[in-house]
């Protein structure tokens, strides 16, 4: 698999179109807002099946933003991809969590060091065992930098990859008694191909909804942490 196996099945660009780092969000409007908000000379080079992405520079550095769609099989399937096709090096995923800590504020942000998950994704791989998902320490040690460089308030910890958004049974919670500090539902099928193709990958979260004392953020709120998450995103790309 390499650059003769390009456009991909659901990236429809050539191979030269996406840069080595990419930067990835559930939301492909997300992504054309990114772009248009940060990035110069932003072209297009995704459209299929909506999933916009787009290349340009950032204080000189050539980047790409591209959504990801929401849980593991769809951030498996576009990471995959790119890893594989498109010999992006590195992915960065900026997004919303659910706090499962009580320490945990709106608009905090969370580095996820590694990615817990009941999900089977990793499974395909054929271990006999459970892989451990964990972030690039490059990744995450720049992000640290970046974030204490500009006052951000920010943990660092696991999270919780959940295949469920609408959790009936309230049994989420429990991560958090474990030291997880947030659920999502993307970073451990991220990770898993960030090792399986030995390439690099950090999830970067904010903090939207606070599940144990059941807070949510107001538009002011995202829109603020939001700015705080794309500065170290494209600080470290
Ligand atoms: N659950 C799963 N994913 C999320 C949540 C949540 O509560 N909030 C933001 N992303």
């Amino acid at each position: 698999m390499s650059k003769n196996d390009v456009p991909s099945a659901h990236i429809s660009a050539q191979y030269d179109d996406i840069a080595k780092t990419v930067i990835m969000c559930g939301d492909p409007l997300r992504a054309k807002f990114i772009a248009d908000k940060y990035l110069t000379d932003s072209v297009l080079f995704n459209e299929v099946r909506g999933m916009l992405g787009f290349t340009g520079m950032y204080r000189g550095k050539r980047v790409s933003v591209m959504g990801h769609g929401m849980g593991i099989p769809s951030i498996g399937i576009y990471s995959y991809e790119l890893f594989n096709f498109y010999d992006v090096d590195q992915i960065v995923r900026v997004g919303t969590a659910g706090a499962l800590s009580a320490e945990m504020q709106l608009g905090d942000m969370l580095f996820a060091q590694a990615a817990c998950t009941d999900s089977d994704y990793g499974h395909q791989y054929g271990f006999p065992a459970r892989f451990a998902p964990i972030a690039d320490f490059g990744l995450l040690e720049s992000a640290v930098r970046v974030a204490r460089e500009n006052g951000f308030q920010f943990q660092v910890g696991n999270i919780y990859s959940a295949d469920v958004f609408y959790d009936e049974s309230d049994k989420q919670m429990k991560w958090g008694k474990f030291g997880v500090k947030a659920v999502e539902m993307e970073s451990a099928g991220l990770y898993i191909n960030a090792a399986a193709s030995g390439k690099k990958a950090l999830t970067i979260c904010t903090i939207s909804d606070q599940l144990v004392h059941r807070k949510y953020a107001s538009a002011e709120e995202r829109r603020s942490s939001f700015t705080n998450m794309m500065k170290v995103a494209l600080e470290i790309a």
